[in-house]
């Protein structure tokens, strides 16, 4: 990593690297079939490149397909070596793994035809600098898709998320984020969001410099809410949710 970290990224760091042993069995239980369904939300064409920010211990590589490349990033040294090993065991010879922070990214503008972000945005030190990044790094036609926890509308939970947030934070995350935050200074389009059941604390998003998008690209399970941009509500055929 060429540029030296700041505070929050160096402790970052050090905590992951403490996590790389038990993250897949604990937290990475809990959250890997949503991992899945983020991924189902591009669709590679062959030969295209992924980046996966945050790419931790390596639970979303074997779920890419085999037809394009994807560069995983990550600070933690720890969290880079079990993922190192799932590639090494599952012979996935179409992913790669970098050590570096993305709040500097060593990538050029555009080199990107997706951008995945699955649990790391409520991590680093500046949510909206590192999609003012991936906005950078993806191709115009691109999708950026993020899965995150965000802090709830609903006021009761969004104050305990606000008051667990100094305990959250010592464990590696932020509890009160908002999606706002992180879109913020961002010209890019929310082309939709979703929960897989209305109380799921985790919300899958799915941005895109352009505001296209087709209803058959939008893989979601029945029971889903899917809540669309007001500029795609013709393309969804429903009313405007959020
Ligand atoms: C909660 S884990 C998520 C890992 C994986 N994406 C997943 O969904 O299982 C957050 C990851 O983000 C990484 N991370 C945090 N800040 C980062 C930064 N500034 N640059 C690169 N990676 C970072 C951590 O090292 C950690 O591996």
């Amino acid at each position: 990593m060429a540029k030296k970290l700041n505070m929050k990224e160096r402790y970052t760091s050090k905590l992951y690297d403490l996590w790389a042993a038990f993250y897949d069995g604990t937290f990475g239980k809990l959250v890997h079939s949503r991992q899945q369904l983020a991924l189902k939300q591009i669709r590679p064409k062959d030969g295209e490149l992924v980046l996966d920010i945050g790419v931790g211990t390596g639970m979303t590589l074997p779920h890419y397909p085999e037809n394009c490349t994807v560069v995983g990033m990550d600070l933690s040294g720890g969290m880079l070596e079990k993922a190192a090993d799932k590639i090494d065991e599952k012979s996935l010879d179409h992913c790669n793994l970098v050590q570096g922070d993305a709040m500097f990214p060593p990538f050029a503008p555009q080199s990107f035809d997706h951008v995945i972000i699955t649990h790391t945005i409520s991590v680093v030190s500046e949510p909206a600098k590192l999609l003012k990044w991936a906005e950078t790094l993806v191709k115009p036609t691109g999708r950026i898709v993020i899965l995150n926890h965000f802090q709830s509308a609903n006021k009761f939970i969004g104050w305990w998320e606000h008051v667990l947030n100094p305990f959250f934070l010592k464990i590696g995350w932020r509890s009160d984020l908002p999606l706002e935050e992180c879109l913020e200074g961002s010209d890019l389009h929310t082309l939709y969001h979703f929960k897989i059941s209305q109380f799921d604390f985790w919300q899958i998003v799915v941005l895109s410099p352009t505001n296209k998008v087709e209803k058959d690209e939008v893989v979601i399970p029945q029971k889903a809410k899917l809540k669309s941009a007001a500029s795609l509500d013709s393309t969804f055929g429903m009313p405007a949710t959020n």
